[in-house]
C-alpha cells in the first residue's frame, strides 16, 4: 500500500513508521507526509526523503493525495478534524494514545489525555488504533494495547510509556492491514 502519514507535532510516529518501512517490517511505502504547518517532525520526511505537504485545504490534500496514488492516510499526532472530503474518498486510520472508547473524543489530545487518565487513577492505560469516520476517536478498533501505568507518579509519566508502546502498535496495524489486502 501507499501511505500518506498526516501529523501536526513531533512526529515519533512518523519516525518510527520510516524506521519500520526501512528495515522491511512492512511492504507499503510511505509516499507523502502531509501537515496543517510547518511541524518539526516534516523533518524525519525530508530526512528519509518524503515528499511532505502542509495545507489546511482538504481538497488541495485531496488533490496530492491523488497525485501519488495513496492507499491509505494514517493520522499520527494530526490535530485538525479530518472532514468528509478526505473520508468518503479514502480509507483513514489513527492513533490514540489511551483505550477507546475510554478517554476519547472532544479534548482528548496529546497530554489531556493522559492527565484525565491520572486524574481518574486508573492502573493501566494503553494505545488504539482505529478507523476513522466522521465523529471524533469512534471507528471500529483495528488493534488495541494494554500499558501498566501503575509506576506512572504523573501525567507525563504515562505519556512517555503509552508513546513507546505506540511506536510498536502503529506498524503492527499497517502490516495486518496489508495482509488482509
Ligand atoms: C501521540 O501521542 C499520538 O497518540 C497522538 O499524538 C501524539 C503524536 O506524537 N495522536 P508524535 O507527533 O507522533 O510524536
Amino acid at each position: 500500500m501507499n501511505l500518506a502519514v498526516f501529523i501536526s507535532g513531533k512526529g515519533s510516529n512518523l519516525k518510527a513508521l520510516l524506521e519500520a518501512q526501512k528495515e522491511a517490517y512492512f511492504s507499503s511505502k510511505i509516499k507523502l507526509v502531509v501537515s496543517n504547518k510547518n511541524a518539526e517532525g516534516l523533518n524525519y520526511a525530508k530526512e528519509f526523503g518524503i515528499e511532505t505537504f502542509i495545507s489546511k485545504n482538504e481538497e488541495d490534500i485531496l488533490g496530492k493525495l491523488k497525485e501519488k496514488k495513496i492507499d491509505l492516510i494514517v493520522l499520527a499526532g494530526y490535530l485538525p478534524k479530518v472532514g468528509k472530503t478526505l473520508i468518503d474518498q479514502y480509507r483513514i486510520i489513527n492513533i490514540h494514545p489511551s483505550l477507546l472508547p475510554k478517554f476519547g473524543g472532544k479534548g482528548c489530545y496529546g497530554i489531556h489525555v493522559h492527565e484525565k487518565v491520572f486524574e481518574a487513577g486508573e492502573d493501566v492505560s494503553g494505545v488504539t488504533v482505529h478507523w476513522v469516520n466522521e465523529k471524533l476517536d469512534d471507528g471500529a478498533t483495528i488493534l488495541q494495547r494494554q500499558v501498566d501505568i501503575n509506576d506512572c507518579k504523573s501525567p507525563q509519566e504515562i505519556a512517555d510509556k503509552v508513546l513507546k508502546e505506540e511506536h510498536v502498535i502503529l506498524k503492527n496495524a499497517i502490516k495486518i492491514l496489508e495482509e488482509e489486502k
